[in-house]
């Protein structure tokens, strides 16, 4: 039974892991936590600090069946920090066990947690109500190498947003979608619904290479009606090269 479970958790985080895709399906929680290295880490010796740095590679291998971990290398592009973790789980509580674990492992303990935030994925609310756009949305594919880059954006709307009929939001998302178009090439993206689970309303990933395009993007999507429902953009914008666990544990390892 535990074993059929794990078996539908990895189909649905498996389809999800490509950042937008436009289907449906199954809610998925995703926390993104910063960490900052304190600075007795620095004095251990490298034999204490591998073995600390094998004890936290070996717990995600006792979590692969419940949570999956994105890692990112934050140190020097983003304040108070040198890494961010993305997990993903069936259940919000899973994501908070391997945290808590991660606690005790021998780097977890030299780990300072400066930032945490949850959210979950769900269908389209919008874009059902606009079908011609949504096809070329589902169409837009990402080419070209892997993206190196992720930027983690937290978004609040205001009061008078979530009052607007559901046509004027429509109306609106519409627009906000019409710019993007250009940047399905090159940019992927993922949106998770945070509201009443944290201070924002959405929590954004983007992956990307090109960091310039990026800015376009943002700028284009800044001019237009929905932004201005925005109080929170950002705040923080947290940036990084994408890694995996073991990469990042290495890096602060060494
Ligand atoms: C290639 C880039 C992008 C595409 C294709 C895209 C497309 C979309 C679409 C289709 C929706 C509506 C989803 C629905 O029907 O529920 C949406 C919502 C949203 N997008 Fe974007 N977007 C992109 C970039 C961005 C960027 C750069 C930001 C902010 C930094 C952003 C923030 C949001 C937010 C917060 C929502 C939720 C709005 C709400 O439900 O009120 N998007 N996006």
């Amino acid at each position: 039974m535990r074993a059929l479970a794990s078996l539908v958790f990895f189909a649905v985080v498996l389809s999800l892991l490509p950042v937008g895709s436009w289907a449906a399906e199954a809610p998925i929680f995703g926390t993104f936590v910063l960490f900052e290295v304190k600075s007795d880490w620095g004095t251990l010796s490298l034999e204490e600090r591998q073995k600390g740095g094998q004890e936290a590679k070996a717990l995600l291998e006792g979590y692969k069946d419940q949570v999956t971990v994105d890692a990112y290398w934050t140190y020097g592009l983003t304040t108070e920090s040198h890494c961010m973790l993305r997990l993903h789980s069936a259940d919000l509580q899973a994501n908070q066990q391997f945290l808590t674990q991660l606690r005790a492992t021998g780097l977890g303990r030299h780990l300072d947690l400066t930032y945490t935030i949850s959210g979950v994925t769900k269908g389209l609310n919008y874009a059902p109500d606009f079908p011609d756009l949504l096809e070329k949305l589902k169409a837009g594919k990402y080419e070209g190498e892997p993206p190196r880059y992720a930027i983690m954006i937290p978004i609040r709307k205001n009061a008078q947003w979530w009052n607007l009929a559901k046509e004027d939001r429509v109306e609106m998302i519409k627009e906000h979608t019409l710019p993007t178009l250009a940047y399905l090439k090159t940019i992927k993206r993922k949106l998770y619904h945070s509201t009443g689970l944290s201070d924002v309303d959405f929590l954004t990933i983007f992956e990307t290479n090109n960091l310039v395009e990026f800015n376009n993007l943002v700028i284009a999507l800044r001019m237009v009606r929905e932004d201005t429902f925005n109080i929170q953009l950002g705040e923080p914008t947290v940036i990084g090269t994408i890694k995996t666990w073991d990469e990042v544990v290495d890096l602060l390892v060494q």
